[in-house]
């Protein structure tokens, strides 16, 4: 008998987890909400057509961003974020900085959304509600579990009634960090609202101008369940209320589950507040540009859980202690923009380490072998620091390297061969140090390279094999040079190779001798895709292989082409008249060159041109 009950009971348990299933495909929206939503869209302006399926005849539940719940067919969910492209900023990877919003929505709010009683999910963000603040009836949304108005647009004070949504998780307004170009003309005067928000973990108020709510640090303070804070640019003082003086600073966190902590760019000055390093759980700490002092304070070690440490754009000096080995969680170390110095200690055996700045900083000793025990390491910048002596062989175990810079410096021996066996290599950078000897041919091992910077150096020959680096988009090889009479060593006798540079944009060649390179117009102009041409002082000779003054024809395929500098060249007398076909042409440098007579009318047709230098021509 209690079989066969229990028997029943599972059947009937079974039919109605069928009926609330099948009521699920069929869930259609409660006719109030359809027209909330209505309202809502007809006070919207929407050129891109993204509301487009919102229409009185379709079931609301199946329109474009809204969800419903399955149960109780309430809308519960409106996804609005506007998509956007990310624009990579041409040659240097970390900096993908400019966002485009694709298809913003704006215009008004309306009041309407307050009838959808069960909404537990609101993004808005990316769109360009510009001029309008947010609105203050968003605080009556008391269901809102997410709330993410980031760039979009708002502006003006944060309305203190959003400390009425009790059951947020998530509220993100203003910008993103990550973003140079990103602004938000949103204020919060006073923080205390914002303790309303009792189960909060998730905050994001970038860019929100804070400066005067000096009593966001105790606010917060007050809100144990956050995991993330985000407030990145938001002019937030810890000085000024905290005036006991840099070390009587006592503060105890309550957050102490906090994983993520983005305080950067807000000029707190002085000392790094110890109670950061009492925040034993975070894994993710960005304190860069805030002019920090001092050395690495020893608390440090005590974050053993960072996998994400940024401190770049501060003034930390000192050496890098030993006890950064206790930090071997680490997949990112970004120390750029400081006043380090000494050994490079503490760093080996971070075997999850895929990536280390050290760019600018003040370090000056031989490039160490131990760096080869990295072996994860994807991104490596020593630029602009004064290291010197030789690149170690051993670079060649950091098998996954793709971003290699060590420019600015002073390595002074040949580029070892082995650095080309890296064969996922996409960066090179080694500009401006006193490199000598050949450019090893191996390089043509490197067939995923798009970026090889090694101007300004002393080597001594360019192989051919580079030209089977076919994804190659930026080379420069040459060094500056100010007279015809600075001799350079650097000769390159034919350039076919290069015309299987089929992506190439960026060409700088200049002070390479190419006086015997005489094809090298014919070569330039098989790579349509060029976009900027350097070839001052190369001693290119433009008339000998092309008779005599006028009957010169030659069509230009590089119609793309912003910058051309064949400056300190003897190119003839008179300009070609390709050049003046070249309409994108901004930069044009016939300086130091023997061009004579009046300028041509055709010089007219070249409308983008903001630079013309035809200085110390005959
Ligand atoms: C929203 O609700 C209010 C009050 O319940 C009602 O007066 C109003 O008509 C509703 N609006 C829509 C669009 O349903
Ligand atoms: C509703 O059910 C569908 C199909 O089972 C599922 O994909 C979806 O995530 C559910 N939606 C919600 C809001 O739970
Ligand atoms: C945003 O809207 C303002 C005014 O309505 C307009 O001037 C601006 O170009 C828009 N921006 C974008 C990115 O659509
Ligand atoms: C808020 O929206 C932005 C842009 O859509 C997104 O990048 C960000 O991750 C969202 N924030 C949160 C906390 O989900
Ligand atoms: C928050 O809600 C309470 C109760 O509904 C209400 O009395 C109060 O005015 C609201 N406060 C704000 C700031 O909206
Ligand atoms: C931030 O707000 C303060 C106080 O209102 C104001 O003086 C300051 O100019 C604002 N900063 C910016 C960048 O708008
Ligand atoms: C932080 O926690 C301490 C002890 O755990 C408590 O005494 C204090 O009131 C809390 N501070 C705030 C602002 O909630
Ligand atoms: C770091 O750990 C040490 C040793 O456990 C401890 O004495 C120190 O107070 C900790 N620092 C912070 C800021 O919590
Ligand atoms: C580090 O900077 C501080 C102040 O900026 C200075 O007093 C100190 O001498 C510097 N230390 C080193 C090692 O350069
Ligand atoms: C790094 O690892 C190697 C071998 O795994 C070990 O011999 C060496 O002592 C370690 N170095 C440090 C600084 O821990
Ligand atoms: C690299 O290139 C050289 C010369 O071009 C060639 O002999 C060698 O086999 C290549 N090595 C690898 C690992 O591909
Ligand atoms: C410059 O423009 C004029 C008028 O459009 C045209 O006749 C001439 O061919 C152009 N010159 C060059 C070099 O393209």
């Amino acid at each position: 008998m209690g079989g066969s009950t229990h028997f029943s009971v599972f059947l009937l348990v079974a039919i109605i987890l069928l009926c609330s299933s099948s009521k699920t495909v069929n869930a259609t929206c409660y006719a109030s909400e359809k027209q909330a939503l209505m309202d809502f869209k007809k006070d919207l302006e929407d050129p891109f057509g993204r509301l487009s399926s919102w229409i009185h005849d379709v079931d609301c539940c199946k329109w474009e961003g809204v969800v419903c719940s399955n149960r109780s067919g309430r809308v519960i969910q409106l996804h609005l974020q506007s998509p956007v492209r990310v624009i990579g900023y041409f040659g240097v990877p970390e900096f993908q900085d400019e966002i485009v919003v694709e298809s913003p929505l704006s215009g008004k709010i309306s009041h309407s959304l307050k009838n959808l009683t069960h909404l537990r999910y609101l993004d808005l963000s990316q769109n360009n509600f510009s001029g309008i603040p947010i609105p203050s009836f968003f605080g009556s949304l008391r269901s809102l579990r997410y709330l993410n108005l980031s760039r979009a647009g708002f502006q003006g004070m944060v309305p203190y009634q959003l400390g009425n949504l009790s059951s947020l998780r998530t509220l993100s307004i203003g910008g993103q960090s990550s973003s140079l170009r990103d602004v938000s003309d949103l204020q919060v005067d006073n923080l205390q609202w914002l303790a309303g928000l009792s189960n909060l973990e998730r905050l994001g108020m970038s860019r929100v101008n804070l400066s005067t709510a000096s009593n966001w640090l105790e606010v917060i303070n007050t809100i144990p369940s956050l995991v993330e804070i985000h407030l990145s640019s938001c002019q937030l003082d810890l000085i000024s209320h905290h005036h006991h003086g840099r070390d009587a600073f006592v503060f105890h966190a309550n957050f102490s589950s906090l994983t993520v902590l983005d305080l950067s760019r807000n000029f707190f000055g002085h000392l790094i507040p110890r109670w950061i390093f009492g925040l034993t759980a975070l894994a993710s700490l960005d304190l860069s540009e805030n002019w920090f002092e001092g050395p690495l304070p020893r608390d440090l070690w005590n974050l053993t859980s960072l996998k994400h440490l940024d401190l770049s754009t501060n003034q930390l000096n000192g050496s890098l202690p030993d006890e950064l080995i206790h930090l071997n969680n680490l997949i990112s170390l970004n120390l750029r923009w400081n006043q380090f110095e000494g050994f490079l200690e503490g760093i080996w055996n971070w075997s999850s380490l895929a990536s280390l700045d050290l760019s600018v900083n003040n370090f000056a000793t031989f490039l160490p072998s131990q760096l080869s025990t990295l072996t994860a390491l994807i991104s490596l910048n020593l630029g602009a620091n004064q290291f010197r002596g030789s690149i170690p062989s051993s670079i060649a175990n950091i098998s996954n390297l793709q971003h290699l810079d060590l420019s600015f410096n002073n390595l002074n021996s040949s580029l070892p061969s082995e650095v080309f066996t890296l064969k996922d290599l996409i960066t090179l950078g080694a500009s401006r140090n006193h490199l000598n000897g050949p450019i090893p041919s191996t390089v043509g091992n490197c067939t995923k390279l798009e970026h090889l910077a090694l101007s300004h150096n002393a080597l001594s020959s360019i192989p051919s094999n580079l030209g089977r680096c076919t994804k190659l988009k930026y080379v420069s090889l040459g060094r500056q040079y100010s007279s015809l009479s600075d001799a350079s060593a650097l000769q390159v006798d034919n350039l076919q190779w290069m015309v299987g540079l089929s992506n190439l944009e960026h060409l700088d060649m200049s002070g390479v001798n190419l006086s015997t390179a005489s094809n090298w117009l014919e070569v330039i102009n098989m790579i349509p895709s060029l976009v900027e041409i350097y070839l001052s002082y190369c001693q290119l000779d433009l008339i000998s292989h092309h008779l005599g003054r006028d009957t010169f024809v030659f069509h230009a395929n590089f119609s793309s082409l912003t910058v051309l500098d064949l400056s300190g060249n003897f190119l003839g007398y008179v300009i070609p008249r390709w050049i003046f076909g070249l309409s994108a042409l901004a930069s044009l440098d016939l300086s130091f060159t023997s061009f004579e007579g009046p300028l041509p009318r055709d010089l007219r047709n070249l409308t983008s041109l903001k630079l013309l230098d035809l200085s110390s021509t005959i």
